[in-house]
């Protein structure tokens, strides 16, 4: 759009964000030699004068006076008063209709009446004045579903009420009535969109269609306020398979044509409050002016001279094909005083980031400068409006603004644009949890089940739960169930890294079933659970057919489990696996024993490796190594070391178990011999760990000499090769180390003094 032949003077009448954002676009004009803003308030350019919007003697007098070119008039008030009829009178441009026409915006019954006339598309409705009490309750009681009751004139946006139930609405009427004239509707529900277009008289140009967040309150709750934020362009339009130019043609086209023959016809903003209704979109609404806060959005998306936009308006030579919009989006937050829309408390102290963070502006609604400080004057205080080429990035600009200035008290919705984030989610996949690779997942793992789901499994994978026949305890005197849940640690991520999670299921499996045999317990069975930030089917299947043969193994029955598909919650790539296991033990055979005595010695059995402990450290520790290297002592690729499924200690402690001579056994997980040790030492026993009375495997050989850990912090961390410990009398010592099946170290002893020394 081309610059104007004579810069102009312009005055912007108003006090709001939506003003502010007209005069930040008119002060960027060439065109525009002189900027006034009546009253304005601390955030807009130009000069102020303190003149109220509804003082219409007062501005035609000033603007006569200092030869106004242009005024653009943001309120309805001021149209209501009568401000463009004035200012026409004197030959001034004036952006924005006469009182008459305005009538679509200070009538709702005429806004009414002319759309039914055009045949727009709305709820049903009718009109009563207060002397029409009683057709207007009839109208209610024969009207069947929700209604609105709105005052017909203004109201500063509180004449509108949505009652629950009849007796609501005739309560709401005869609010209304007492008045002045209501309009009832029927209530129409979906969605809501402004569709705003500028006028010249008979040409009209329809801006990006914008949603407003019009309550208080999150998720659209609590009471109407003047608007809390809005975003735009809005792709629901598209997505119902709606063209902004049909909806143009639809609900503005009409009335500027048929207004076009009163006088000027209509100049400035129309605006059409419109709701998306399943039967197709419907009229809510009419306003005379630029909305706020879409106009705080919509402004910033304008690529054309706004001065020489709305000066074509004012001189009835709109060019529409002139009217470009750049690509992106907008989101506009508004902050609102403490206590809004009620109270709306005065005096909050304002400090605005400078300078701004990139691709957002901050518009002044209720402001003003004092004392060389920006204070807020009660209602909405500013709207952060954040650019970007998605509505997200849009939206996280607006409110890192939000977040650099707003106040703790202010009144401020976190949630702007929520609804099109809903829907930007057009399938559970698109939301990061693919069905179809679940089941996938569910399919590979059945095959890996079929036939391993050990016996008396009543119920297995697949049903709501496990079921398990357990009718063989009556062979027991006194069963006892033991039960433990365990995972494995940052183990499944190296191995998921490696591409080896086949291990893992072996890792979970033992882990567990160690746990329930150091209470001297036989396994029953096992559910699993694996969680990850996408389920990817072989990966699942791979842990899954790990758990199912590590369960078979032992004769542990897996009946059930559980794969989570969490995006968001896991980071991108990450898993986690755990396992829940129940035992079994005669409850005479429980343990640790209560006749552990100082002197009792501990015999150790060797771990595999790390087995699922200390993982975090160990990454750590070789950061800077290649997992395939082999440094020495390791006879092969690192990975290879770190692998290394826990050990399952069942099949050798068995016979050991049955000689009955263990006191105790100690599954050497985190915390290592000293944080594991007591766990089955009564009060005042301690025990004395002789370094150095087992080899030390290879990997631990190659810890024990790169780590800057002291030894006890070092066996706490790791298990240094000793991952089972089995707790005996001295006497008994031969018998237990005759029923295990492999060497078997004699590593320290019970003292007496609680507290474990590693000597
Ligand atoms: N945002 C709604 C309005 O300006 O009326």
């Amino acid at each position: 759009m081309s610059t104007l032949a004579k810069r102009l003077t312009v005055l912007i009448v108003g006090a709001g964000g939506r003003e502010h954002a007209l005069a930040a676009g008119i002060a960027d004009s060439p065109s525009c030699a002189r900027l006034i803003v009546a009253p304005g308030n601390a955030g807009t350019p130009g000069e102020r004068w303190p003149i109220a919007v509804t003082e219409v003697a007062a501005v035609r007098a000033r603007c006569r006076a200092e030869g106004v070119d242009l005024v653009v008039i943001g309120p309805e008030a001021a149209l209501a008063a009568g401000l463009t009829d004035a200012l026409l009178a004197d030959g001034v441009a004036v952006f924005g209709p006469t009182a008459q026409l305005a009538r679509l915006e200070t009538s709702k019954s005429h806004a009414r009446a002319v759309a039914a006339e055009l045949g727009i598309p709305g709820p049903r409705w009718a009109s009563f004045t207060p002397a029409q009490a009683g057709p207007a309750r009839e109208w209610l009681m024969a009207h069947a579903g929700p209604v609105v009751v709105k005052q017909s004139g203004l109201a500063g946006g509180k004449g509108v009420v949505l009652p629950d139930g009849q007796a609501a609405a005739l309560s709401a009427v005869t609010d209304a009535l007492a008045v002045g004239e209501v309009v009832l509707e029927e209530r129409l529900t979906g969605p809501e969109c402004s569709l705003i277009a500028v006028c010249d008289g008979r040409t009209s140009v329809s801006l990006p269609i914008a949603a407003d967040h019009k309550r208080l309150g999150e998720g659209d709750s609590g009471p109407n306020t003047g608007g809390m934020g809005a975003y735009a362009p809005v792709d629901l339009i598209a997505e119902l398979g709606l063209q902004p130019a049909d909806l143009h043609a639809q609900f503005i086209e009409p009335v500027v044509t048929h207004l076009a023959h009163s006088g000027r016809g209509y100049v400035g903003a129309l605006y059409a409050g419109l709701i998306l209704t399943p039967e197709g979109p419907r009229l809510l609404e009419f306003n005379c002016r630029l909305g706020d806060p879409e106009a705080q959005v919509l402004l910033p998306l304008l690529d054309a001279d706004l001065l020489t936009l709305l000066h074509s308006c004012a001189v009835g030579r709109l060019n529409p094909a002139s009217v470009r919009f750049r690509p992106g989006y907008a989101c506009g937050v508004v902050l609102a005083a403490p206590g809004y829309p009620t109270a709306g408390h005065p005096g909050l102290r304002l400090a605005l980031p400078d300078p701004l963070p990139t691709a957002t502006l901050i518009r002044h609604s209720g402001t003003e400068c004092i004392d060389g400080e920006i204070v807020g004057l009660g209602g909405r205080m500013l709207t952060c409006v954040g650019l970007g080429s998605t509505l997200a990035a849009a939206r996280a600009a607006a409110y890192e603004a939000v977040d650099r200035c707003a106040p703790p008290a202010a009144e401020v919705r976190r949630d702007i644009g929520w609804r099109a984030a809903a829907r930007a989610v057009r399938s559970y996949a698109a939301a990061g949890v693919d069905i179809a690779e679940g089941d996938r997942a569910v399919s590979l793992i059945a095959e890996h089940l079929a036939q391993r789901s050990g016996t008396g499994v009543l119920r297995g994978i697949g049903a709501f739960g496990g079921a398990v026949d357990v009718a063989f305890l009556q062979r027991f005197d006194h069963p006892v169930l033991v039960a433990s849940t365990d995972g494995v640690g940052s183990k499944v991520e190296l191995a998921a890294a490696a591409g080896r999670l086949d291990g893992i299921g072996a890792d979970l499996v033992h882990h567990c079933v160690n746990d329930v045999l150091a209470q001297g317990a036989r396994p029953l069975f096992f559910l699993d659970y694996l969680a990850a930030d996408r389920i990817v089917a072989d990966q699942v299947a791979a842990v899954v057919a790990g758990i199912a043969v590590a369960c078979a193994a032992v004769g542990c029955a897996l009946i059930g489990g559980e794969t989570a598909e969490m995006p968001g919650v896991y980071a991108p790539g990450r898993l986690d696996v755990a396992g829940t296991i129940v035992g079994v033990v005669e409850r005479s055979a429980l343990l640790p024993r209560a006749d552990i005595a100082a002197g009792d010695v501990l015999l150790g059995l060797a771990a595999n490796g790390a087995h699922t402990n200390g993982y975090t450290y160990l990454r750590r520790l070789f950061d800077w190594l290649p997992l395939t290297a082999a440094p020495p002592p390791l006879d092969g690729p690192l990975i290879d070391a770190l692998l290394l499924p826990h050990r399952c200690y069942l099949p050798v402690l068995e016979p050991a178990l049955q000689t009955g001579c263990v006191k105790a056994l100690v599954h050497v997980t985190g915390g290592g011999l000293p944080g594991n040790l007591p766990r089955v030492l009564p009060p005042g026993l301690g025990a004395r760990v002789d370094l150095g009375s087992w080899p030390l495997p290879p990997l631990f050989t190659l810890v024990h000499e790169v780590t800057a850990l002291d030894p006890v912090e070092l066996h706490r961390t790791l298990n240094m090769g000793i991952g089972m410990v089995a707790i005996v009398g001295p006497d008994d010592l031969p018998a237990v180390t005759a029923a295990i099946d492999e060497p078997s170290y004699l590593i320290g002893e019970v003292t007496a003094g609680a507290g474990v020394v590693l000597a």
